[in-house]
């Protein structure tokens, strides 16, 4: 490796958002010798910008692997957060007060009654709800709305918090966390991992993780961005004196209204794809005022407090890629989270820990994620 190495590490996680962070909080928690590497601040990416919502159902309507994962994710998180509150002293704000699908549009109500049988069959607790029984339950909510669908399991955080007790945990458990440090190449010999190259020098190591989420096309020689891209989404945050909502709002067009602590609600998000632009834009934030506006008319009234966007990594199958690199013996992949990299992340890690540690994970949903379905030598 000719430059002189500035530490050697059992694991280098490349990337620290949710999905590094959780993986090394893993990996740490069994004593492994974990560095997290980090181009900006750590949660500066994607995981800075969430929202936080653990949709499993609010998000994923389709029965296969990725709703699998996603329940069985969603299931770790009270865990977790209590957890990581004992280790960091840091609260995630996890709230499971549930979200509450509904309709404004005669399509997206339609597109509900369709979707119903799906949730209910995943979870007996999910119930169809009227106009009038949807205004029981959140008085704000405006008349337009056609109905909708509750769904008492999925609940939501605080994104950021999160984010930052993982990192704050893999420090406790003796994992070190490197900010403003660039990855500029994975040094490989003969097919298997040596180390790193960085804006901080050389490191060693034989396993390394991938997490570079939107950005790992600019990374990975073999990856184009065609196999993984960011999808720009633009949110707002505004304060309203009055109680507004206990529930999340998630419409079928996927906006929502998320309740936060302190009377704020988020509003997101928009969609554009293909950019690495991250400005808030005048179209985008019309968007979101109009659309709360229409679900929630009360909020004309609250102050609007910020905005901000952030990139969410999207795959040309829409799954995210998890395993080993059919390329490089040592290097593993975890990207391509989208919309659901939070929710995703508790059960990443568990899984990612596993497969670096030399155990297969036993989740039969797992290999449906596998890198060797994008890399089968067709050319990246
Ligand atoms: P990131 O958080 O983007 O982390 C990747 C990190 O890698 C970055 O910090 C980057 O700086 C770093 N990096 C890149 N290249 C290098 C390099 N060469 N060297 C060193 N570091 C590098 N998900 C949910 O589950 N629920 C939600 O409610 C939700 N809401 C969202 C709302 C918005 C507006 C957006 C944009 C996303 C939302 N998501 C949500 C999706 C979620 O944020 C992502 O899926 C998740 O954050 C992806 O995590 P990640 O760690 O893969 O990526
Ligand atoms: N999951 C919410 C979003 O991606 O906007």
């Amino acid at each position: 490796m000719g430059a002189s190495i500035v530490k050697e590490y059992d694991v280098i996680i490349i990337g620290g958002g949710v999905i590094g962070c959780s993986i090394a909080y893993e990996l740490a928690k069994q004593h492994k010798q974990v560095a997290v590497l980090e181009q900006g601040e750590i949660s500066s990416g994607a995981s800075r910008a969430a929202a936080g919502i653990l949709g499993a159902q609010a998000e994923i309507d389709e029965e296969g692997p990725l709703l699998q994962f996603a329940l069985s994710s969603r299931e770790l998180f009270k865990n977790r957060v209590n957890e990581l509150r004992e280790v960091t002293g840091i609260d995630a704000e996890l709230i499971e007060k549930g979200v509450l699908k509904v309709a404004t549009t005669e399509d997206g109500l339609e597109e509900l009654k369709r979707k119903f049988s799906t949730y209910k069959k995943w979870d007996p607790s999910v119930e169809w709800l009227t106009t009038s029984e949807l205004k029981k339950r959140e008085k704000m909510l405006s008349s337009i709305i056609k109905g909708g669908i509750s769904l008492p399991n999925d609940g939501q955080l605080n994104a950021f918090k999160y984010t930052k007790a993982l990192a704050y945990g893999t420090a406790v458990y003796g994992g070190d966390l490197y900010e403003h440090c660039h990855v500029s190449q994975i040094i490989e010999e003969n097919g298997c991992v040596k180390g790193v190259t960085t804006s901080q020098g050389t490191f060693a190591t034989s396993s390394v993780v991938v997490t570079t989420g939107a950005w790992t096309s600019k990374l990975l020689p073999y990856v184009t961005e065609k196999k993984v891209y960011p999808v720009k989404g633009e949110c707002m945050l505004l304060k309203s004196n009055k109680p507004i909502l206990k529930h999340t709002i998630y419409t079928p067009e996927a906006f929502y209204i998320v309740p936060k602590a302190g009377g704020k609600l988020l509003v997101g998000a928009t969609r554009t794809p293909h950019t690495f632009d991250r400005d808030v834009t005048f179209g985008g934030m019309s968007k979101l005022f109009e659309k709360a506006k229409e679900l929630i008319p009360e909020l004309s009234h609250s102050v609007f407090l910020k905005s901000w966007t952030g990139l969410r990594p999207q795959t040309d199958d829409g799954w995210p890629y998890l395993g080993e690199s059919p390329y490089m013996k040592g290097c593993f992949l975890a990207y391509g989270h989208y919309r659901n990299g939070i929710l995703l992340s508790a059960k990443t890690g568990e899984l990612m820990r596993d497969l670096i540690n030399g155990t297969q994970p036993k989740e039969h949903f797992f290999n449906a994620f596998s890198p060797e379905r994008a890399y089968s030598l067709k050319g990246g």
